[in-house]
């Protein structure tokens, strides 16, 4: 399966937990990989491209840090600016109808922390529901996420770990991820 991860980590060189999930991303020919704050330093999204490079892939990943309980602002610019009417909603905006998308984060709060009546009240499915809605109201399908919780506190052999099984969730098929 053809898959691209798009990341939007801000200062990539100095995070442990998405140089992590992209160094192991590294020896898979069918996964692409890139970082949106690199490809467009001046956040001057290049809206066909994007939409062109959407086309050729079957999963799409968005692959970034959680900053305040959501995304980083260039990927929110990102689904701004791409998903537009007419190409991705919309009568004729059917674009992205059967394509695969999933998010993939990492936290800086504990699996605990992320429950009901636990410290950040709620979970990390719950909190991504705006993703969800925007994916899905844009004819998507949208898979179950993948977290790695307490990136900061956890060693080097735990990022490594979690990185493995990353890869591993990201080309699961479908019925494996939603059974
Ligand atoms: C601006 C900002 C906001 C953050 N908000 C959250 C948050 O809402 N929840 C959380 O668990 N961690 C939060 N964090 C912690 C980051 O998610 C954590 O440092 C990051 O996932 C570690 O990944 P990295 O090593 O790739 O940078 C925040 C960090 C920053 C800088």
């Amino acid at each position: 399966m053809k898959i691209m991860v798009i990341a939007a980590h801000p200062n990539l060189n100095n995070s442990r937990a998405n140089k992590a999930l992209a160094r192991e991303l590294k020896d898979h020919t069918n996964i692409s990989f890139r970082n949106l704050y690199q490809d467009y330093p001046n956040w001057n999204i290049d809206v066909e491209r994007e939409q062109q490079l959407l086309l050729q892939y079957e999963r799409i990943v968005f692959q970034f840090p959680f900053y305040w309980y959501s995304c980083p602002p260039l990927l929110k610019k990102w689904f701004d600016d791409v998903l537009t009417f007419g190409w991705a909603f919309g009568p004729e905006g059917r674009n992205l109808e059967g394509k695969e998308f999933m998010v993939a984060t990492t936290t800086g709060g504990t699996k605990k922390q992320y429950r009901s009546g636990g410290y950040n009240w709620f979970t990390i499915s719950e909190l991504l529901r705006p993703i969800q809605s925007t994916l899905t109201r844009c004819n998507g399908t949208y898979l179950p996420a993948f977290t790695i919780y307490n990136a900061n506190e956890g060693t080097d052999e735990y990022l490594m770990q979690e990185a493995k099984k990353y890869v591993e969730h990201i080309q699961n098929p479908m019925r494996l991820l939603v059974y």
